[in-house]
Formats: structure tokens, C-alpha cells, sequence
């Protein structure tokens, strides 16, 4: 079996470097327990933390992750208003607590007194910043890639900056890659970047145990990474409120066709497609509802099981570690 051992596996005792995100409606307990029997660490998806409604019922999915070793994530704006989640995924001792979109540092101490890890998922280095004086124990660096929220910093520079930001200040903080790696190219790359591992998304919501409707993942199948649109006028129209600073990433439909680009009149009409989207939802219309990926949906041709994904994304990346070891990149087209 294929071994790329970093600081990530060794200290949080995981076999591969790969921990699966928190996906809203996406990853559920069958994908985190998939994850996490595989050798990665699988991060139960809490959204917004019920909130807003229309979520899965976590302490069922959360029943089935029990005897694994498994994080729970939230998107940390929305705990403001249901800090109540958070206390019931503590009740699951959960090995690690994900937070993203919004001040950590209200959360942090109260998930450490639980003895759980914090992970802090940023997009900027004022957010790494945010991050440190919250105490988080792992930093996953989002880049603009990525499938569902974030903001516009690419991958590439992103993290190889907060690696250097983090070996001044605080070098013994484990920093994760995320956004558009979805194969061993992608982990080979972001363990060159200074990574300790990676936050993957896109690959594995089109897994066999993500909670992903067939036919999102059908369409994404047929994609390639072009036909993907970051806007902030979708969430303006339905009415979900997020900070000014994150825009949502998705395939394009019929819907951001329309709208993407017309942000400031969505502004001004915030809320007024609430009910239609809700009813596009239930009728599973994906016209207008949403397909949440990331560019990487470029490299999905199918619906493995998360073990396979993890599988093929260590063997290749070893294999290319292995290989750049050589200084020899004149054979280096690699199969995806
Ligand atoms: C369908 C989907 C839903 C997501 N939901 C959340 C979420 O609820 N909370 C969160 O912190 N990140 C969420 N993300 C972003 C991931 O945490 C991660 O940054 C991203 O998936 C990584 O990029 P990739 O999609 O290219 O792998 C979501 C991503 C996707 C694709």
C-alpha cells in the first residue's frame, strides 16, 4: 500500500494525508465513516449548523461515524445563531472541530476544553492571523478553486505564503491545501507547497457514499472546469447572508446565467428568489438549483468509493514524489 507520511499523518495518527471537507449537505456520516476506515480523517459537513433549516438531522449522521476518529465542521458565522450545534457535536468527542467563514475565536477555547483540535479553514493572511490568535492547531489555505464558499486567493501562491507566515510565527501549526485538488497530482503539488496534507471537497462529492443527488454528479461528470462561475448574487437572491467578503462556486446553470454577474441588482433584491429556489430545490431543478463543485469537477469522470479516491490520489502522488526525487520531469505525463 502506498505510504506519504507528513506531519499531519504522524501527529494526528491518520494513515494518508487527506482529510475529506465538511461539506454542507454533502458529507454525511456514511462519507466521513468511508474517509476515515480508508486511513484519511472524514469531517462531518454541519453547515450552517441548522440554522437557516433544510440541513440534515446531524446527531443521526453523526450516530454513524461512532468508534471513528472524525471532525465535525461548521460554517463559524452561522454558529452565532445556533451555538447549540456545536455543543451537541462536542457531546460525539469529536477528534477535531472545522471552522470557516468568520471569527474563530469565540468557538476555539470552548472546543479545546471539549479536548477536541480546532482546524481554521482561511482564504487570507489576515485570516491566518485570525486563526493563530484563536489557537488553531491546523490551517487549511483555501484557494479560489475550490467548490462552494470562499474568496480569491489562488492555491498556488496561498499556500507556500502561509507556510512562510506560519514558520515565523508559529511553526508547530499543521497547514493543509485546499481548492481543486482532487488526484495525486494535486497532493503531490500541495506537499511541495509546504503542505502537511490536503482538504479535498469536489472529488469526494462525487464519491459512492456522499449524500450527492445522481444527477448533480452526472452533469458534473459531463463538465469540464470552465463551465464553473464564483458569485455572490445567488446567495444575495435566496436570502442566506453572508459576509461581503465570500462569493459561492458553482456550476454554471441556466440560473447564474442570468444572474452571476449582476451583483449589485441582486443586492438590491435580496431575498426575492428565496421561495423560488427553495422550490427548485424540492423539485430537484438544476436549472436552478445548484450544483456546489469546484473547477477540479474538470477531473471527475465517475462515482468511486472514498476509498478508491484516497487510494489512487496516495499511489499517485508517492509515485510522482518519488519520481521528482529524480530531477527528471521529461517522462512525466501521468494518467489521471
Ligand atoms: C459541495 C460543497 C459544499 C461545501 N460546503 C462547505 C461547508 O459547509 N463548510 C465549509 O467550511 N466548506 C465547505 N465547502 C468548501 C470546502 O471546505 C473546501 O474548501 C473545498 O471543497 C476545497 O476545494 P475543492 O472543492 O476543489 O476540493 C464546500 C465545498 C463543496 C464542493
Amino acid at each position: 500500500m502506498a505510504v506519504v507520511k507528513t506531519r499531519l499523518t504522524e501527529q494526528w495518527g491518520i494513515r494518508h494525508p487527506v482529510l475529506c471537507a465538511p461539506m454542507a449537505l454533502i458529507a454525511g456520516g456514511r462519507l466521513v465513516a468511508a474517509v476515515s476506515d480508508a486511513g484519511g480523517l472524514g469531517i462531518l459537513g454541519g453547515g450552517y449548523a441548522g440554522a437557516l433549516g433544510g440541513e440534515p438531522d446531524l446527531e443521526k449522521e453523526l450516530a454513524l461515524v461512532r468508534g471513528r476518529k472524525f471532525g465535525v465542521g461548521f460554517i463559524t458565522w452561522a454558529l452565532e445563531r445556533a451555538s447549540q450545534a456545536l455543543e451537541a457535536a462536542l457531546k460525539h468527542s469529536p477528534y477535531c472541530v472545522f471552522l470557516s467563514f468568520g471569527e474563530p475565536k469565540p468557538y476555539a477555547k470552548r472546543i479545546h476544553d471539549a479536548g477536541a483540535k480546532v482546524i481554521c479553514q482561511v482564504q487570507s493572511l489576515r485570516h491566518a492571523e485570525e486563526a493563530l490568535d484563536a489557537g488553531a492547531d491546523a490551517i487549511v489555505a483555501q484557494g479560489t478553486e475550490a467548490g462552494g464558499h470562499g474568496a480569491n486567493r489562488s492555491t498556488l501562491p496561498l499556500v507556500p505564503e502561509i507556510r512562510d507566515f506560519l514558520a515565523k510565527r508559529a511553526p508547530k501549526t499543521l497547514l493543509l491545501a485546499a481548492g481543486g485538488i482532487a488526484d495525486g497530482r494535486g497532493l503531490a503539488a500541495a506537499l511541495m507547497l509546504g503542505a502537511d496534507g490536503a482538504l479535498v471537497g469536489t472529488r469526494f462529492w462525487a464519491s459512492a457514499e456522499a449524500l450527492t443527488p445522481q444527477a448533480m454528479t452526472d452533469r458534473a461528470a459531463r463538465a469540464t472546469g470552465d463551465e464553473t462561475v464564483r458569485t455572490k448574487a445567488i446567495d444575495a437572491l435566496r436570502g442566506v447572508p453572508w459576509p461581503q467578503e465570500f462569493s459561492f462556486r458553482v456550476l454554471k446553470n441556466k440560473f447564474t446565467d442570468e444572474w452571476a454577474h449582476r451583483e449589485t441588482e441582486a443586492d438590491a433584491a435580496r431575498g426575492s428568489l428565496a421561495k423560488a429556489y427553495a422550490q427548485a430545490r424540492a423539485q430537484q431543478d438544476l436549472d436552478m438549483y445548484l450544483t456546489v463543485v469546484g473547477e477540479a469537477t474538470g477531473l471527475l469522470h465517475d462515482r468511486p468509493s472514498a476509498a478508491s479516491i484516497i487510494e489512487n490520489m496516495v499511489a499517485q502522488a508517492e509515485s510522482l514524489l518519488k519520481r521528482g526525487a529524480s530531477l527528471d520531469f521529461r517522462a512525466s505525463k501521468v494518467a489521471s
